[in-house]
């Protein structure tokens, strides 16, 4: 019953016919575009570790959410970088009203695009130790920092963000953001919670883009070891039944089997980050021409597609919505 009855090259030799049988397509409806917003005006400062990426102005930052819109995007995930001035112990400038994220998502509001602001929901850009929470001595106190996750996701919404994301993983945050949010009349407003986040190597040029390395000690007593997946069940079970809307994995292309356990085993809206160290890793080889940057780009993110991920975040959103066409 084999060869010769059994051709499977019959379906691959017509692009036509390839299209036709393809099983999985990737969309700019599935990207979500991850952006640094600095203070400033004008201002759009290169990324050295992350070839093409920029810190943003608010000014500008609005600029490049209306060149991702024109794309076809229908997400951007907004990253704030405070002045080191403004920084303290317990990241209080995380949820002023007038913070450097709250000021970004009333621009991007008041330029009426057709986006959803999504915001990073996390302390560690905002304390002058680096650290995700309240430190005590070497530690990272978990229920101190629920608070602040809490007051920080609900100054993100006042300023019209459509979604909070928290990327701390202190246990419970998901839990207090969710009651926070209904207790001020926000109970529509969704949480993507970066569920299976993993003690990465991966996040290097992020730490330089936003001055966020830990000043001593690493994220390793609350982000998770690269060598679990069981856990990472776990941990997306707690966040699904603390009222997370949409779960996600971190990063990607490592954590490939993660994002298929989860997609079978939950059957909920699944996000992967593909990170900055994996952006890094794709436009470090293309521009030293080991390899082709679009061909890259689009087997990588659609074999995040393959596994599972409904969503992708990646610093090549707009580069790949050139390429796949949007509207
Ligand atoms: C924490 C946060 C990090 C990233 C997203 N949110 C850094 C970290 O945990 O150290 C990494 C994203 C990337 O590498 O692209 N606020």
């Amino acid at each position: 019953m084999t060869f010769p009855t059994h051709r499977p090259r019959r379906l691959r030799e017509s692009g036509l016919l390839r299209d036709l049988v393809r099983e999985t397509r990737l969309s700019v409806d599935d990207l979500i575009y991850p952006l640094f917003v600095a203070e400033g005006q004008g201002v759009r400062d290169p990324i050295a570790t992350l070839p093409g990426q920029y810190r943003y102005s608010v000014d500008t930052l609005v600029t490049e959410c209306r060149r991702a819109a024109d794309l076809g995007l229908k997400a951007v995930l907004l990253f704030g970088i405070p002045d080191d001035g403004d920084k303290d112990a317990t990241g209080t400038c995380a949820w002023a009203a007038d913070g450097i994220v709250q000021r970004a998502i009333r621009a991007i509001k008041e330029a009426d695009l057709p986006l959803c602001v999504m915001t990073d929901v996390c302390l560690c850009e905002y304390t002058s130790h680096g650290h995700c929470g309240v430190v005590q001595g070497q530690r990272i106190l978990n229920d101190p920092s629920l608070p602040l996750y809490a007051r920080q996701a609900l100054s993100h919404v006042e300023a019209g963000a459509d979604l909070v994301a928290p990327s701390d993983m202190m246990d419970g945050r998901v839990g207090a953001i969710r009651a926070a949010l209904d207790g001020a009349g926000h109970e529509h407003v969704p949480i993507m919670a970066y569920s299976a986040k993993y003690a990465s190597a991966f996040y290097g040029p992020f730490r330089d883009a936003a001055g966020s390395a830990p000043s001593f000690g690493d994220r390793r007593s609350h982000q998770m070891d690269p060598a679990n997946g069981d856990e990472a069940l776990r941990e997306v079970a707690l966040d699904l039944e603390e009222g997370a809307d949409i779960v996600m994995v971190k990063p990607a292309l490592p954590y490939l089997d993660i994002v298929w356990r989860v997609k079978q085993r939950f059957g909920v809206p699944v996000a992967a980050y593909h990170v900055s160290g994996e952006y890094a890793m794709i436009e470090f080889a293309a521009r030293a021409n080991a390899g082709d940057r679009e061909r890259l780009v689009l087997e990588t993110l659609g074999s995040i597609r393959r596994a599972g991920a409904d969503l992708i975040l990646t610093y090549h959103a707009p580069f790949a919505a050139e390429r796949l066409g949007g509207r």
